[in-house]
């Protein structure tokens, strides 16, 4: 079968797009029909490799998708032709930390073969070019109109939520969501710090106010943080122009004088990721979201001696199909207000949709096939 799909030839230049073959699906594998697929700060990274991480090239970008089951290949039970499904963080589902019931650490899939290899589950490619491989992102590469991939990496939704908007729960949303819900655990009317109110800052937020918790959220974007606000943030601090000492200041004064319980911390920046940390509570814990490269913490004077910790966390610490129906649950229920983030681009403004989302002009973006 041939498929339109954006194709980066290699790392630094620009995406086009083009017709590949893709095949059919194998054992264990779902052919999807691509409905939308939200465009990632991660895509646009690697697109520049800004991560210094070498791709496999030609590849097709994209990790947010959502679609509707074309057809499935043998053996396949999680879904069947015609469900609505999300495509998210790929996992064995074999290796120990997978039979432990912790898929996000699944083996292969931080050791980066399943994620950045280039390849599928079964060490292949799905797509490819006059008999040449065509790379996959994360084994998903959603931004084409029809991929396939195992099934591991679909959860099934209902058919009341709009597909349209769906994509972007694989990935930022729930990222956030994520260690709110299965790492932090915040207690109703605790205080969770948010640094950084973009999807993954801004599905911490949500999920930290269903859960009863008292939410503050700083970042320097006024519009980003009027959204917090309308969407139930308790606090909200404008940090533009603030040494760390002064947001330091700023966020244990808003939380009762003494600091939060919990810090979700999406902005990467050294001065904001210190000042937030050094503001918790005695025990209080981190979830450090963003790529941060080389920080230093003095652990006698007071940036995190007062037994802060902090985890490096992988999508969230939760697997796809506990999360993904729990923030649909949520939204539902007018907790969990993602759709109000997303500004849809057709399929062929791929590139205008992601220099828009560098720029700060939208939240999420999300191309839609049809
Ligand atoms: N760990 C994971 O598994 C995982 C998954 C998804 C995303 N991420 C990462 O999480 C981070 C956040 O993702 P996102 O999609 O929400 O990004 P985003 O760019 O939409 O949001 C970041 C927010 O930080 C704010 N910000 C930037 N500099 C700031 C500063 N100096 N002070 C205060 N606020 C500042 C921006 O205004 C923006 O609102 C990214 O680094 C992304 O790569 C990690
Ligand atoms: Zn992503
Ligand atoms: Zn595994």
């Amino acid at each position: 079968m041939q498929i339109k799909a954006s194709v980066l030839e290699e790392q630094k230049s620009q995406m086009r797009f083009q017709l590949l073959d893709l095949i059919e699906p194998r054992a264990k594998e779902v052919r999807i029909k691509m409905v939308g697929s939200g465009v990632c700060h991660t895509d646009i990274a690697h697109a520049k490799n800004e991560f210094n991480m070498k791709l496999n090239t030609p590849i097709v970008l994209g990790h947010e998708g959502a679609g509707i089951v074309e057809s499935i290949g043998p053996g396949v039970t999680k879904v069947a032709e015609g469900d609505h499904v999300i495509i998210s963080n790929p996992y064995c589902g074999v290796c120990d930390e997978c039979m432990r019931g912790e898929p996000w650490y699944c083996e292969p899939g931080t050791d980066g073969s399943l994620h950045l290899s280039g390849l599928d589950y079964y060490g292949t490619t799905p797509f490819s070019r006059r008999g040449k491989p065509v790379h996959t992102l994360f084994q998903q590469s959603s931004f084409a109109e029809m991929i396939v991939v195992h099934e591991n990496t679909v959860t099934k939704i209902d058919d009341d939520i709009d597909l349209k908007y769906a994509g972007p729960l694989s990935c930022g949303l729930r990222t956030g969501a994520g260690y709110v819900y299965n790492l932090l655990k915040p207690r109703p009317a605790d205080w969770v710090c948010v640094t950084g109110v973009g999807p993954v800052g801004l599905g911490a937020m949500w999920m930290a106010r269903a859960m009863g918790a008292k939410t503050i959220v700083l970042d320097i974007n006024q519009s980003r943080l009027d959204m917090a606000k309308e969407t139930g943030a308790d606090v909200i601090i404008n940090s533009d122009g603030m040494s760390e000492g002064e947001m330091y200041a700023a966020i244990r004064a808003a939380a009762d004088g003494k600091g939060t319980h919990f810090l979700v911390e999406t902005t990467g920046v050294e001065s904001v990721i210190k000042a937030s940390m050094r503001q918790m509570r005695g025990g209080g814990q981190c979830a450090e979201c963003a790529v941060v490269g080389s920080i230093s913490f003095d652990s006698y004077t007071n940036d995190c001696n007062d037994a802060h910790t902090i985890t490096f966390g992988r999508m969230g610490n939760v697997a796809n199909e506990i999360i993904i129906p729990v923030m649909l649950d949520l939204y539902r229920r007018g907790m969990f207000p993602f759709d109000k983030l997303i500004t849809f681009y057709p399929f062929e403004h791929l590139q205008q949709a992601m220099d828009d989302s560098e720029t700060g002009r939208v939240i999420k973006p999300v191309v839609l096939f049809d």
